[in-house]
């Protein structure tokens, strides 16, 4: 064998990528209308006071850098700390698509913004230490070995400064495995607290995670009185949320160029709040689906059918257990449990019971 054909693979050895013969065609218009599906923002009234929230917060730090300016450090009184925003909810209500959107919307992606913001997802799961390491990689920080806690995050405060940062979004806070132990969340409360009170470098927080977050932060009240809530509720079976839903399926039915009309539109927003359990970004993702799946079918109106299948591929549950199929009682398959309900029910084991988080912190 010589060296040259040593090194070029043989034709057939080489990856078929897109054009293997198992893979789907796709048409570029129906890509096109699939990305343009996916990518479109629902506005909600929600977004309305996260803005008016996040604004607030922005103005805090404005009034800050003012009083700075004109009175000196030593005088500006109670503007010297930083403030806190937590946005609280349930997964897939959409905190971090709807804070995404409004950082963008207030520049706070700027780099040249005086607001600009460092978003760090914390990993899961992961102590402090471990989100204080992804905070200073995502400020480009070598981390090169391990560090005491307590000097990750002097080190996160030294280059946030550095950076010129002054707002920080930590999401998915409750990744934090210290959140379960009452005597580590305090540490985790501390070390939030030390981020705004920082004499030099005080610095403005954005806070998102599910509801136990907010049971930390309730418990401290240093915490809490630094900080302002939005909370993202669940939609529930009300003539206001179902009404919602339906908005939310004509506006991408007309974004997807489909028809709605031959929907049964009552019945299909019953069964989507009840399949979804009221997460409007979840809601959302399987509208979504459903309608490209009509794309594809290349049929230009959705059927039930799609969002049948569409919730047999998110679930994975069988026909009986569908909340969009024909001829099911719809309202009482537990949509948490449909992949393997059966054998849930003959090997469930009892669970040890979870310790419920009591803190009482600082009057
Ligand atoms: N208003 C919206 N319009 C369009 N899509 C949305 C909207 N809100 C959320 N989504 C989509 O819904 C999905 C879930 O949203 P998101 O990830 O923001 O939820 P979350 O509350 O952060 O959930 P988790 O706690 O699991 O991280 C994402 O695909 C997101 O793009
Ligand atoms: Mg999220």
């Amino acid at each position: 064998m010589t060296s040259s054909n040593y090194h070029t693979p043989a034709p057939e050895a080489q990856s078929p990528g897109p054009n293997a013969p198992g893979r789907r065609q796709r048409s570029a218009e129906i890509t096109k209308l699939e990305a343009e599906l996916q990518h479109t923002y629902f506005p909600q009234k929600s977004d309305e006071d996260l803005l008016d929230r996040l604004n607030d917060l922005l103005d805090t730090f404005e009034n800050y850098t003012d009083a700075v300016e004109t009175m000196g450090l030593s005088h500006v009184g109670r503007l010297k700390e930083g403030r806190a925003l937590a946005i609280v909810g349930a997964s897939g209500v959409g905190k971090s698509r709807s804070l995404e959107r409004a950082f963008e919307s207030l520049g706070m992606n700027d780099r040249k913004s005086p607001f600009r913001i460092i978003s760090i997802k914390a990993p899961s799961p992961c102590t402090l230490k471990q989100l204080g390491t992804s905070v200073l990689q995502a400020l480009g920080y070598p981390v090169r070995r391990e560090l005491r806690e307590n000097v990750v995050w002097r080190k996160v405060r030294d280059q946030l400064k550095l950076h010129g940062i002054r707002f920080l979004h930590l999401d998915e806070l409750q990744h934090l495995t210290q959140l379960e132990n009452p005597s580590d969340s305090i540490k985790v409360c501390d070390t939030l607290k030390g981020l705004m009170q920082d004499e030099d470098w005080p610095v403005w927080l954005v806070l998102s995670g599910m509801p136990n977050l907010a049971a930390v932060i309730e418990s401290d009240f240093q915490l809490r009185r630094r900080c302002t809530f939005v909370r993202l509720d669940l939609m529930t079976p009300c003539a206001n949320d179902l009404q919602t839903v339906q908005r939310i399926i004509k506006n991408y039915c007309k974004k997807a160029k489909l028809e709605h009309q031959n929907l049964p539109m009552n019945e299909l927003c019953s069964r989507l709040m009840h399949g979804a359990e009221g997460r409007t970004g979840y809601l959302i993702e399987i509208v979504q689906d459903a309608l490209c799946k009509a794309l594809k079918a290349r049929r230009n109106m959705p059927l039930m059918g799609d969002f049948e299948l569409t919730f047999e591929a998110r679930t994975g549950c069988r026909p009986e257990h569908n909340v969009f199929a024909e001829d099911v009682e719809w309202q009482n398959i537990d949509v948490r449990n449909t992949l393997f309900p059966e054998d849930k029910e003959e090997d469930e084991v009892p669970q040890p019971k979870k310790r419920r988080l009591k803190i009482v912190r600082g009057a």
